[in-house]
């Protein structure tokens, strides 16, 4: 038998609320990088990327705000702070080029991805009933967008960027940052 929870875990509530919050505030910080990225480079013929790209971030964070509702979860109380800050780096990097745009894509789309897989198989494991199971659905479908998204980037030449690996590091930092923070606060 699987073991599913030590004493002083967190119950199965919580950890779907901290799921919930967290997933929220970071498709809420998505669309914002993708607005900060649009408001330099909407006008570009990149610009058709982009847009597509914020478009499922729009859908994504919909979905959240919905099951927040519905699971009566708060919001992070650092929202302001993910509406300002996703809009900042998104609009930098976009003035650093397109390329570095796409870099900060990646990056993004690399850490979400990976933290919405953990999700998908922790859900797997610790999900009840079948509202859990079309929750692990619903972000795996995410999960796959964020990839595309991060395809997307590499397809536009990301690596191309200068300082590559430095403004990549940085920005992953960042999102693990920002997702640990909105697990807790
Ligand atoms: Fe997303
Ligand atoms: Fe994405």
């Amino acid at each position: 038998m699987t073991r599913r929870r030590l004493p002083g875990e967190l119950s199965r509530a919580q950890e779907l609320a901290r799921m919930l919050r967290v997933d929220h505030a970071g498709e809420y910080g998505a669309t914002r990088i993708y607005e900060g990225q649009l408001a330099v480079l909407g006008h570009k013929p990149v610009g058709r990327t982009i847009r597509h790209m914020a478009a499922q971030e729009q859908e994504h964070k919909a979905t959240f705000d919905r099951l927040l509702v519905k699971h009566k979860v708060r919001p992070t109380a650092l929202s302001p702070a993910w509406n300002a800050a996703g809009f900042a780096l998104g609009a930098a990097t976009a003035l650093m080029g397109e390329r570095a745009a796409m870099a900060c894509t990646v990056a993004v789309e690399e850490v979400i991805g990976e933290h919405y897989a953990a999700q998908v198989e922790r859900l797997r494991t610790i999900g009840e009933n079948e509202e859990d199971a079309a929750l692990a659905d619903t972000i795996a479908r995410f999960r796959d967008d964020e990839l595309e998204h991060k395809d997307t980037g590499l397809a536009h030449d990301a690596e191309g960027a200068p300082a590559y690996a430095l403004l990549s590091a940085v920005i992953k930092r960042g999102c693990r940052t920002a997702i640990w923070l909105a697990e807790r606060v």
